[in-house]
């Protein structure tokens, strides 16, 4: 085979997921949904919905339930396009939660103690400090070295955890040879941080008491246009990107997310104009880029054999990739091979 044919088969792994909260903001988004889209023509992307990581936290069952298959619909509604890329709900396949039983014994006390993101909602949920949420982070390892994943895209607050998989990750290969990929983080050539419109010096968050803080990507039209209208921006009144001016600058990075204009012609656009334009002209053109996604998304919840099928066939695909990985590291530490039932 020529070299350019073998290049051609062999694109790096990507592996990402995201828990089923209940919202996907802009925020979310953004940052996040809209880069897995594009990353799926160039890369092999292997997505999941992260149900397993959400029980770290009490969920109401009935509730639960709701929220894993909104996400896994949204996410479709957002573009995951599962002829190329494997879209799974991580409960479906077991060797995560087995590769993370094996992972666990490997990784220390001291390190998950060490986890800001432990040390924070240890102390939001202190009646539910539970070892899962401890030991959350080596879940999370599991994931992605099941797949042998060359790149994760994760925000800030995922790095922590992706250190650690790498760490995890070069311990075991360190001991038993060449076992797992290390993975590195994939930062997206594009990608603004979006910010609270209330409150533009804080990351946008669904968790704000605020609900005109955040926009889901679900919301109306008009809830869309109302947050905008009442963003947060400065006395200035001339739309330029620049210090002090917070605000301004977060409805920049979202208008030019949304639109692909550079700072330059956002700059030029909103010449002589005042910020009741530029909100309004903001908020319409993200009412746009959301509007399709909701109508797709209706479509997809009120299918259910359709989510169905979708979700069996990346689980199924799923398995077989992991397995792979999973049955080496097992055979490493010394387990004896499964018998085939
Ligand atoms: N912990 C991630 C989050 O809350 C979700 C997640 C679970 C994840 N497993 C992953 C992200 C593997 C990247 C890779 O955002």
């Amino acid at each position: 085979m020529s070299e350019e044919v073998l290049k051609q088969e062999k694109k790096p792994i990507i592996f990402s997921a995201i828990q089923p909260s209940g919202t996907i903001t802009l925020g979310n988004y953004i940052g996040a949904l809209k880069n897995w889209v594009t990353l799926q023509d160039d890369y092999d992307c292997i997505f999941a919905v992260a149900d397993l990581h959400a029980i770290t936290v009490r969920q109401e069952p009935a509730t639960f339930r709701r929220h894993i298959l909104e996400a896994y619909a949204l996410l479709l509604a957002c573009g995951i396009d599962t002829e190329k890329s494997p879209f799974f709900i991580q409960s479906h396949v077991h060797t995560h939660a087995e590769l993370a039983w094996v992972l666990n014994c490997y990784t220390q006390f001291g390190e998950l103690s060490r986890m800001t993101q432990f040390k924070d909602k240890s102390q939001k949920h202190a009646d539910n400090v539970n070892v899962g949420l401890f030991a959350y982070p080596s879940l999370m390892a599991a994931d992605i070295l099941l797949y042998q994943a060359d790149l994760v895209p994760v925000g800030a607050d995922q790095k922590q955890h992706l250190e650690l998989a790498r760490n995890v990750a070069e311990r075991f290969n360190g001991i038993y040879g060449n076992t797992f990929k290390i993975p590195d983080g994939y930062i997206p050539p594009v990608g603004a941080r979006i910010m609270s419109l209330q409150d533009p010096t804080k990351k946008m968050s669904k968790s704000d008491e605020n609900v005109n803080a955040w926009v889901a990507v679900l919301d109306k039209p008009e809830d869309i246009m109302r947050k905008f209208k009442r963003a947060v921006t400065d006395s200035e009144a001339v739309v330029k990107y620049g210090e002090n001016k917070a605000g301004v600058n977060n409805l920049m990075g979202i208008y030019s997310a949304v639109t692909g204009k550079t700072n330059d012609e956002i700059e030029k656009e909103f010449e002589g104009k005042g910020y009741g334009d530029f909100k309004a002209t903001v908020a319409e053109a993200v009412i746009e880029e959301l509007r399709p996604i909701r109508e797709r998304y209706e479509k997809f919840i009120a299918d259910k054999a359709y989510l169905e099928e979708q979700y069996t066939k990346g689980a199924e695909f799923a398995l077989r990739m992991s397995s792979r990985t999973l049955d080496k590291a097992m055979k490493k530490v010394g387990f004896i091979k499964k018998p085939r039932f």
